[in-house]
Order: structure tokens, then sequence, then C-alpha cells
């Protein structure tokens, strides 16, 4: 299960190495040398897990670790610690930290423990929506909504679940798609048996490939002991292969091979392994195109588009948002064992109104963050992200038309759609269709004002 781990130590390799194993697991991760600068990213955001040294020059790893307690009850702590400093983890794990582990780490320990902390926390965070958000009914996990697109998920999820095909999920990010793969999982036969999941991006074809494939000793440089992939692991149960278009083209032909016998060899191995899984992929991206661009093979595309869910943008789905936004202030305040806020009528009106580009995981996390800035028994717009009051666009204007003399309106706005055509390339990694979804503006409209704006110098992206 994927989280947003922060990693603090003041030993640069440890760090660099820690962060790096972790991202590779498809974790969330932020890195930081010393404990001041990871409390001001605790009280700003919200975080699974901080994985910390215990000896650093600026803060004692206790008092760093109350300090985390005070800020962020519900975020867990690994300390991670010298031989020397055994005697003090054990202190720490007195003082609230869940677990420890001894340098060097042994990065399949070290998976082992994150894995099992991060499943605790989704399964308390289930228990806690099911309990908070009665409306929901139980089969559907966690998965909160009353609006006909949702009703039309839930019933696909019911006729899917007890299937065996693969399943590929759609939607922008935010919309729910782990959450879903994980409720077909669930409800469905399988149930009792594992829920494996692999994120296809950020890792190396090599990394990928033993990933799922696993490999015998030796296999590779750096191939010590036998290791048994995704594959394997997922054995009488569901294998979630996110971001499945970020797979390089020639493992995509190793990927239909098991998609369509179920077997495969280990990296490096030569007996043939057979597996029972099902398999339910995810994409952002809009693979048809992928396919035409030669960067997705037709064939495994025809494999796994057979049953497909879509799940809706939240502003297509309004009837959601204030249900979603209830149930996510009463999750958070019951982690924090504050009361339950409410929403006031302007809030509500700026929830409705907002695009919600982020979607689900936008509107959560605003929720939570307007229920740490919250002081009394209301949320009011002063407590919600900028972006949500429309205060962005606002306070950027004002700012530049502050020191002006005078205005000629055409050219400004040109300026001020290049400015933002810019802005969504790059959070978008270069991707028209990141950023024409980040703009809420279809991909055909961004195409031609890229033409239109940039047409003697194209944007460049980071
Ligand atoms: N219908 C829902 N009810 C309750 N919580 C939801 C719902 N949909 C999404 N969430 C929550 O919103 C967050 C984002 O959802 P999830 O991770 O499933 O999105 P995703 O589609 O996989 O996004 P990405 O494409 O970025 O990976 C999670 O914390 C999830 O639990
Ligand atoms: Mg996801």
């Amino acid at each position: 299960m994927k989280g947003r781990i922060l990693v603090v130590d003041d030993d640069r390799l440890t760090r660099v190495a820690l962060a790096h194993q972790l991202a590779l697991e498809g974790h969330e991760v932020r890195d930081v040398d010393n404990p001041i600068p990871a409390l001001a990213l605790l009280a700003e955001e919200p975080w699974d897990l901080v994985l910390t040294d215990l000896r650093m020059p600026t803060m004692d790893g206790l008092a760093f670790l109350r300090r985390i307690r005070e800020t962020r009850l519900a975020t867990a702590v690994i300390v991670v610690t010298g031989h020397a400093t055994v005697q003090t983890a054990v202190e720490a794990m007195k003082r609230g930290a869940e677990d420890y582990l001894v340098k060097p780490v042994d990065f399949d320990e070290l998976n082992i423990r994150v894995e099992k902390i991060m499943a605790r926390l989704a399964l308390e965070r289930e228990l806690r929506l099911l309990r908070r958000c009665p409306d929901t009914p139980d089969r559907y996990h966690a998965l909160v909504g009353r609006s006909p697109a949702m009703r039309r998920v839930f019933e696909r999820i019911d006729a899917l679940a007890g299937q065996a095909s693969t399943v590929l999920l759609l939607g922008e990010t935010g919309t729910g798609k782990d959450l879903v793969a994980r409720t077909l999982h669930h409800v469905g036969a399988r149930g009792g048996g594992p829920f494996v999941k692999t994120s296809c991006a950020v890792l190396s074809r090599e990394v990928l490939e033993s990933e799922l494939f696993g490999h015998e000793a030796g296999a590779f440089t750096g191939a010590l002991r036998q290791r048994r992939g995704r594959f394997e692991l997922a054995h009488h149960g569901t294998l979630f292969l996110d971001e499945v278009d970020d797979i390089p083209l020639d493992l995509q032909v190793k990927l239909l091979q098991v998609l369509e016998e179920r077997r495969f060899e280990r990296v490096g191995g030569e007996r043939t392994i057979e597996v029972d899984v099902r398999f339910v992929c995810a994409t952002k991206r809009d693979l048809a195109t992928l396919v035409k661009e030669g960067r997705f093979r037709e064939d495994l595309y025809y494999r796994i588009n057979v049953v497909t869910l879509e799940l809706p943008p939240l502003r297509e789905r309004r009837e959601d948002i204030l249900l979603l936004a209830e149930c996510f202030l009463a999750v958070h305040a019951d982690a924090l064992g504050r009361s339950n806020p409410e929403l006031t009528p302007e809030v509500g009106r700026l929830l409705l109104e907002y695009r919600w580009p982020g979607n689900v995981r936008e509107l959560e996390n605003a929720m939570e963050r307007a229920l740490a800035l919250a002081s009394g028994p209301v949320i009011a717009a002063s407590d919600l992200p900028p972006a949500v009051t429309g205060g962005d666009a606002r306070d950027g204007c004002e700012r530049c038309l502050a020191s002006r003399e005078s205005l000629e309106l055409k050219p400004f706005l040109a300026e001020a759609e290049r400015e933002a055509i810019r802005w969504a390339l790059g959070r978008a990694g270069g991707s028209q269709s990141g950023a024409a979804q980040l703009l809420g503006i279809p991909r055909t409209t961004l195409r031609d004002r890229l033409a239109a704006l940039f047409a003697e110098e194209p944007p460049t992206t980071p």
C-alpha cells in the first residue's frame, strides 16, 4: 500500500538510500536532513509515516518524536538507529514510535515493516470511515458516494467482483482507482487471498521486471538472493498494476504473455511457474492515444481493455462533494480526538463551486488542512486552501496590477494564459493531457492555445 513518507536523517547516504528504496516501492517520499524542516512539513501536510534517525545535531530524536505526536497524532514513526542507541530506540517505542530499525537497514526488512504500518493505517482509516459514514453500505468498504455516477460504480463493482476477468480502472488522479481496486478484491471471491499492488511508474525497466517476475540468485549483479516477484506473491489473490501505461514496451510483451497464460519464469530462472491471479490495472492516461503514438502495444491494450470501469471526476458528481467533505472531517477529527466541526454555508458553496482537479484526494487534503487551521467548532472560508477560495488568482492579479500605470487588456490576458499553461505543463511533467486536466480544458483546446500563444517559442518544461 502506497503512502506519504518523510525521511529525516542528517547522514546523507542513509537518508538518500532509504528515500530511494521507499520511492521504488511506490511511496511518495520527501527527505530532510534535520527535524526543524521536518516539523514544518508535518504541520503543512498530512504524512502517513516518519522514518527518523535518533541522533541529529539540531534536535534530539526523542524530543522530535514528542513534537510529532503533538502535531500529528495519526502519523506513524519508525526510528532508525545505530547499534549504540538501541536502548534509546526502546525508549522511543515506549513514547509512541511504532517500530525501529537498526542501521545498516536491510531493505527487505524495511519494506515489510513499512507495508505493515501502511496496511494498518488504511484499515484504521476505513474503519473510521465506516463508523462515521453509515450511509455507505459496508460491502463497499470505504467508498463513499451517493451520486448516480457512484451508484453505477457500486453496481459495476458488484458485478465484476465475482469474475476472474481483468479489469481496467480509468480516471483522473485522486478519483479512487486504488480504493476501487482494493474493494473489488475484498468483496470478491478472492477476498481471503493476497492483494498485491505494484506501481509501474518510477521503477526502471530492470527493477520493474524483477519486481514483477522475481529473480533467481545471481541473475544479475546485485541479485544476491532469490526473490519472488509480485505475480507469485499475488497467487490466489489480486495483482493491482497501477499506472500500467508506464510499463516499458519490451516488458509489455512479457506481461501480455503472463496475462494470457498465467505462466512465467523468474529472471535468470528456467522453471515455469504457474499462478492463479486476477489482474486489475489502472491508468490516468488515454491508452488509445498511447497506442496510436506507439508507446503502448496494441495487443496488450486489447487484452486489458476488455472490462473497464471508469471513475468519474469529482466535478461531475457534485452530489458527493459535501458528503465526502463531512466524512473526511469526521474521520480526521476522530483521529485527532476532536469534536466534529461544521461547515459554514459559505464553505459549502465554495466547495461545490470549485473544480477539484485533484479530485477526492484534494478534497480530503483540504479538509484535513481546514481542520488543522480551524480553531473553533466551525470550518470557515479562511480555513480552505487559496485555490478553493479563488484567492490564488486574485492575489496574483492584485499584486501584478498594483505597480502598473496603464494596462492593455489583450496582451495582459495572453501573458496570463501563457503563464498558466507553462505552470500546468511544468506541473504535469510536460504531459499535455495532464496539463489540460489541471487547467480544466479539453486537450484539443490546449493544443490550439499552445499553437496560438507559443507560435514562435514553444514552452520548455523541466
Ligand atoms: N469514493 C470515495 N470515498 C472515500 N474516499 C475516497 C473515495 N475516492 C477516493 N477516496 C480517497 O481519496 C484518496 C485518493 O484515492 P485513490 O488513491 O484511490 O485515487 P487514485 O485514483 O488511485 O489516484 P492516483 O491516480 O493519483 O493514484 C484516497 O485517500 C482514497 O481513500
Ligand atoms: Mg492510485
